[in-house]
């Protein structure tokens, strides 16, 4: 199987957002560097899984014996590609993960109590509490020499200190979106030991684990540390990133722990009733399938992370390696453009990235990069940048 790839003028005709919803302030279309889409299509077994039922005419409301299916392809994915022994019972069909975490949020927290977002990290963690009536407190990460080698860690004192201020829930994104780091077993232990010290819960958000680079075993999910770790914790997934099918909105929540999942029964219908029933066919296949598409759409993503790691290596712009995803981190701080690297870079070389401070505090110099793309679209990215740079 070869992942496919398409010229700037398809991607534009075919019409996903991620070319088409961004244009230079003249009018120029852009090169889409930046919402979590995939420009290589999707597996071509979930495909036809999605225009059988589109043939058979299955496009009604949702039905009744799909959530079940669900619940036993991600287990049966949990177990072979991770190997977490789950119970397909304890796990239960959501929209998206986002709805999830609204759900999470509005149902199981504190009326009120803040919620800790460490930062960098995806832009509705947020805005969304906010919304909810529940203040976020962000916590920068540790980065550089402070992070022990890693690139970027979570700053336990910082997460600490939020809950010391009455938070009620952390939001921890694993792998992390953007920094493309893979929490280590160890660095989940000593999250655990700062979250259970409190009346606290932890949101796991795993939407991008089918995407770890090197070692999927390296990957483990926060709440199969220990009953201990579950008891506290809602874990969500999603083949959406994975297989690229976002806009078919169908996520997964996994509750091991028998009282935490009966108070999520009391509220679930609401989360799961928009769950499309194409996008949990294509989730299926997704989970149960052979995974040579996405094998190769990972050592495609790994090259160019392979050529933009050369490409940045003795330039000031700051740049780990991630361990999962496509998404990354850039920063320009030691060169800084004003007023920010994201509207240089669209205005200036016509490719569109994500602005930093839209993922926390203090960002305002990074930016950040979307690589499921072809090897040719990222050297034009390297090229645009490295133009960007003061001489
Ligand atoms: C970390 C993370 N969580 C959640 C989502 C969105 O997932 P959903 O569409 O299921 O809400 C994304 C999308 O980019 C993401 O990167």
């Amino acid at each position: 199987m070869t992942t496919r790839t398409f010229t700037d003028d398809q991607l534009r005709r075919i019409g996903g957002l991620k070319w088409t919803g961004i244009r230079a302030k003249d009018g120029s279309p852009t090169i889409g560097a930046w919402v979590a889409e995939m420009d290589f299509g999707t597996d071509p077994q979930v495909a036809d899984t999605m225009k059988s039922a589109i043939d058979d005419g299955l496009l009604g409301y949702q039905p009744t014996w799909l959530a079940e299916h669900v619940s036993e392809a991600l287990a049966q994915f949990e177990r072979c590609r991770f190997g977490w022994e789950l119970d397909p019972a304890h796990i239960r069909l959501a929209e998206s993960v986002l709805l999830a975490l609204r759900a999470t949020i509005s149902h199981l927290v504190r009326p009120g109590a803040p919620i800790i977002v460490p930062t960098p990290n995806y832009m509705p963690f947020l805005t969304m509490p906010g919304e909810l009536g529940h203040p976020v407190i962000e916590v920068p990460s540790l980065h550089g020499e402070a992070a022990h080698g890693r690139g970027w860690e979570l700053d336990l004192d910082g997460i600490r200190a939020a809950f010391e201020e009455g938070a009620g829930l952390l939001i921890l994104c694993n792998p992390w979106n953007p920094t493309g780091r893979v929490l280590s077993a160890e660095e989940l232990r000593a999250v655990h030991a700062v979250v259970s010290d409190y009346d606290a819960l932890l949101f796991s958000d795993e939407i991008h684990a089918p995407l770890v680079f090197d070692d999927s075993s390296a990957f483990i999910s926060y709440a199969r540390l220990g009953p201990e770790f579950a008891a506290r914790t809602v874990t969500a997934t999603a083949a959406s990133k994975g297989w690229n099918i976002a806009g078919l909105p169908c996520a997964q929540v996994i509750l091991p722990d028998e009282a935490l999942r009966q108070r999520w029964d009391e509220f679930g219908s609401e989360v799961a009733h928009g769950a499309s029933t194409i996008g949990a066919l294509g989730a299926i296949t997704a989970f149960t399938h052979d995974d040579s598409w996405q094998r190769e759409v990972l050592s495609d993503v790994r090259a160019n992370v392979d050529l933009v790691e050369d490409a940045l290596a003795g330039t000031p712009v700051d740049f780990t390696r991630p361990q999962a995803t496509y998404l990354t981190w850039w920063g320009f701080g030691a060169v800084p453009l004003e007023p920010s690297p994201a509207a240089v870079l669209r205005e200036r070389a016509h490719v569109a990235t994500n602005a930093g401070v839209t993922l926390g505090t203090g960002y305002e110099q990074w930016a950040r990069f979307n690589l499921a793309c072809s090897n040719d679209v990222t050297s034009r990215i390297i090229e645009s940048v490295l133009g960007v740079l003061p001489r």
